[in-house]
């Protein structure tokens, strides 16, 4: 594996659309970012937000308003650089007729390789995407979620460096959705660069480096998933609500935040150790303690905040999110 490198790089990547009833709309705006080799890239967004886009642009599939961009060190227009990456796109139709073994032959043709290669290359896809056994079903025959392998499998079949996968887990059953985690992590295992358009938070958390939110085009907020999910020192204890100024002095001494809601007390302390102070105090205030709890940040509020920033409400996989009608139509 090469050392660490620049796979992607776009700078003020922009694509605007005519709008049906007139007048323009800026699908992706004036993105800059850059993905480093051999990381998991999740590019988030609600529908709508300009993810497919995205990863139309930097395969050369449609040319951008503005801005430009860098692929694997050069340009999507070279052979040598598109025979570098794999693709899986959003709304695959394999060939339901077709068997695995024959959808992949397929493929390994369209990237030209040829006789042992091709054979070799099928062998080692199908090992990969655990469908050696069924080489031989038809893909109709197959669950959605085995589709989405022989998917994967597809746009493994030239070894590529660097992967784009369009929303791999949208429709899944959760088994399904762990099952294609875990393949995903095993190819960044095997050094190759995977960025992963998702709308759902969970794949952000579980198998995703960094983060990139994407909000009505633009890009808001890019961070490092261990940043945001990460514990912070600190810790949260929940008691009996304590209403009196004289209890409560001496615990905001110790305390970095006392919250009083719902019923209950939250108080923040800013290292664990300190639990051992506050005990002796809370029996002075008759307080029983309810729990202590390692404060987290949510990745969901830390969303929430980067979209709202921006004056716009996220939908993403929460229920009852609003479709923006782009034809999607996949919520969680
Ligand atoms: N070919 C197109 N012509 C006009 N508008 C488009 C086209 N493709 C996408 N859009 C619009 O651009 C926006 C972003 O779409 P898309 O990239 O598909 O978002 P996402 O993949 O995040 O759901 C949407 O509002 C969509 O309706
Ligand atoms: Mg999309």
């Amino acid at each position: 594996m090469a050392g660490m490198s620049v796979h992607i790089r776009t700078d003020r990547l922009t694509k605007i659309y005519p709008k049906p009833g007139g007048g323009t709309l800026a699908a992706v705006d004036e993105v800059s970012m850059e993905i480093n080799s051999g990381e998991v890239f999740a590019y988030v967004g609600p529908n709508g937000a300009g993810k497919t886009t995205t990863i139309k642009l930097l395969l050369g599939l449609t040319k951008p308003t503005s801005g430009t961009f860098e692929i694997l060190g050069g340009d999507i227009s070279e052979r040598e650089i598109r025979q570098r990456i794999g693709f899986l796109p959003e709304d695959h139709n394999y060939f339901a007729y077709l068997t695995i073994e024959t959808v992949l032959d397929f493929y390994g043709r369209l990237f030209g390789l040829i006789g042992r290669d091709r054979k070799k290359s099928i062998e080692k896809v199908l090992d990969l995407a655990g469908l050696a056994d069924r080489r031989k079903t038809k893909v109709k025959h197959l669950s959605k979620g085995l589709q989405q392998r022989v998917g994967l499998a597809q746009s493994l079949i030239n070894d590529p460096d660097l992967l784009l996968l369009d929303e791999p887990a949208s429709g899944l059953d959760p088994l399904g959705q762990a099952d294609l985690r875990k393949l995903i992590l095993s190819l960044k295992e095997m050094g190759k660069t995977i960025f992963l358009n998702t709308h759902d938070l969970s794949d952000v958390e579980k198998i995703a480096d960094r983060v990139g939110i994407l909000d009505n085009g633009e890009l808001v907020a890019v961070n490092r998933v261990a940043d945001i999910c990460g514990a912070k020192e600190g810790v949260i204890v929940k008691t009996e609500p304590i209403r009196d100024d004289e209890y409560l002095d001496p615990i905001r001494v110790v305390a970095s935040k006392i919250d009083t809601r719902d019923g209950f007390t939250f108080i923040e302390l800013d290292d664990e150790g300190k639990v051992v102070q506050l005990i002796p105090l809370l029996k002075k205030a008759q307080s029983k303690l309810i729990s202590v709890e390692q404060q987290r940040v949510h990745l969901e509020d830390y969303f929430k905040g980067a979209v709202r920033s921006k004056g716009d409400s996220w939908v993403g996989p929460l229920p009852g999110s609003e479709n923006d009608g782009s034809g999607g139509g996949v919520t969680g």
